[in-house]
């Protein structure tokens, strides 16, 4: 695998593939690597000749109370990882080489609508800065294929929006999330859980089974299934941020008649937050 910094090193290296008539997949990352990112990256192998990787921790989606400084680090271990998964390129440049204005002063792209509410709601500016940093990787690496896991769910409506909007060349390919054996969503954030919490995580996962289960039994009362959701969680150790049933892709809220639902959960363990969600289907 070849590391590069620089974005002129790897226009140079992805010029040269395409001379060659080869096609080209991107996993955008944050680094700090698990299997979800590695499913990606297996992914992307399916679909495309090469397999481009980034890795920035993005400070423009940070709000200013939140973790970009402790976010956790670990290229070294990243780069073995990639390198094992048959990986060929990694992106990994500096914020200076992304953002040479400084992020606060960088155009920037506003994805109404699917951004609004839920994590954009308690998250002000996040999308903007997720959808800022996708499109400049997207002008970066030029490829043929994006791959994001369904478990930031309303980010991927953000990116396939964006990508819809101003017609980026670019195929989004979805890959379902990666669980751990007890249902936690796997995520860089849960290694910032305690022991304790690290075992009332899986409820998360668990509560949205259940209300995936009333609304296949038939129930229609959306709101109160939300209560009892958010009941649960809170009685478990939670605090919630958002517990809602929205139309997936959308994300418009849910009403009757409509057959493709997502349950889409945001809470705090601690000091930890996590975010979930539940697509399910229904015969009306
Ligand atoms: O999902 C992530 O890791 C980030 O939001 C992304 C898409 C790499 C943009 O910084």
């Amino acid at each position: 695998m070849r590391t590069v910094n620089l974005i002129a090193d790897l226009r140079q290296q992805v010029k040269a593939w395409r001379q060659q008539g080869q096609k080209i997949a991107f996993v955008p990352t944050m680094g700090n690597l698990h299997a979800g990112h590695m499913a990606l990256v297996e992914q992307a192998r399916q679909h495309a000749d090469k397999v481009v990787v980034s890795i920035f921790v993005n400070p423009m989606q940070f709000g200013p109370d939140e973790d970009f400084d402790c976010y956790p680090r670990s290229l070294a271990a990243d780069s073995v990882k990639l390198d094992q998964a048959a990986t060929d390129l990694l992106f990994a440049p500096p914020v200076e080489e992304v953002y040479p204005r400084g992020h606060g002063v960088a155009s920037q792209i506003d994805v109404p609508e699917v951004s609004e509410g839920l994590c954009g709601a308690s998250r002000p500016g996040h999308f903007t800065g997720v959808a800022t940093v996708v499109a400049k990787l997207f002008n970066m690496v030029q490829p043929d294929y994006a791959l994001f896991g369904e478990k930031d769910y309303q980010q991927l409506q953000v990116i396939r929006r964006m990508v819809a909007d101003l017609c980026f060349p670019v195929d989004i390919i979805v890959v379902p999330t990666t669980r751990e054996a007890d249902g936690l969503a796997m995520s860089s954030r849960n290694g910032y859980l305690s022991a304790d919490e690290r075992e009332t995580a899986p409820k998360l996962y668990q509560v949205m089974q259940q209300v995936v289960q009333g609304l296949a039994q038939g129930r229609r009362d959306y709101a109160a299934l939300e209560q009892e959701g958010l009941g649960v969680l809170e009685a478990a150790g939670f605090v919630s941020e958002y517990f809602s049933i929205r139309q997936a892709g959308s994300l418009k809220l849910a009403q009757p008649g409509m057959t493709e639902l997502v349950i889409l959960v945001a809470a705090k363990l601690g000091k930890t937050r996590l975010i979930d969600n539940l697509a399910c289907s229904l015969v009306e």
